[in-house]
């Protein structure tokens, strides 16, 4: 009888995961939902795209935050897409630590909205969970989209190489995308 012997998964070390990571440009969304009767938000970039019909999304969030919590528990949650000049909200949503309530930064004239949603994002989805995975030490939440109370032009705010950025202004470098088609905001 031959015995083979499992090899353990190589696993490369978190530094070079993250710089590795550290080299895509992504929008910053934030992840809102209820805490109490109290609008709460968390900043992320694990954000996509799964279906157009029915339109799914997913977002990834660590476990032990309060919203994923909160969303596990309520079963919805909505996704501000952030324009560049929403940078403090981006700020408030990512302290580690902190209270990330959110009455400052909501929008109540947007239209019918179960989640809360930020003022003047650029987009807003309204979802209802309808899977959750657990990996590793995050919570992947898929949303179905009931509903897009919230949509205004503006440009987006993107997270690349550990900075916020955003696109430079159109025009200004017509040739092919070069890092200068970013404009840095902070680092
Ligand atoms: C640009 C940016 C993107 C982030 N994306 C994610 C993400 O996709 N998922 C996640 O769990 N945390 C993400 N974080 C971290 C959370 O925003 C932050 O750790 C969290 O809000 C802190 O919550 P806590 O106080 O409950 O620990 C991101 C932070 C920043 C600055």
């Amino acid at each position: 009888m031959t015995f083979h012997l499992k090899q353990p998964l190589m696993q490369t070390p978190a530094e070079d995961f993250a710089e590795a990571m550290s080299a895509l440009a992504s929008g910053v969304v934030l992840v809102t939902c209820w805490i109490g009767d109290r609008p709460w938000g968390m900043t992320v970039t694990a954000f996509a795209s799964v279906s157009a019909d029915p339109p799914t999304v997913l977002v990834s969030l660590a476990a032990e935050a309060a919203s994923a919590r909160a969303i596990a528990a309520n079963r919805s949650f909505g996704v501000s897409i952030l324009a560049a000049d929403q940078l403090a909200v981006a700020r408030h949503g990512s302290a580690p630590g902190a209270t990330k309530f959110l009455e400052q930064h909501t929008d109540a004239r947007a239209g019918y909205s179960e989640s809360p949603v930020i003022d003047l994002a650029l987009a807003h989805l309204d979802c209802e969970v309808i899977e959750t995975v657990q990996v590793a030490d995050h919570i992947v939440f898929f949303g179905q989209v009931r509903a897009v109370p919230e949509l205004h032009q503006g440009t987006l705010l993107i997270y690349h190489h550990r900075g916020y950025r955003t696109l430079a202004e159109p025009g200004r470098h017509p040739h092919r995308p070069t890092e200068r088609s970013l404009r840095c905001l902070s680092s």
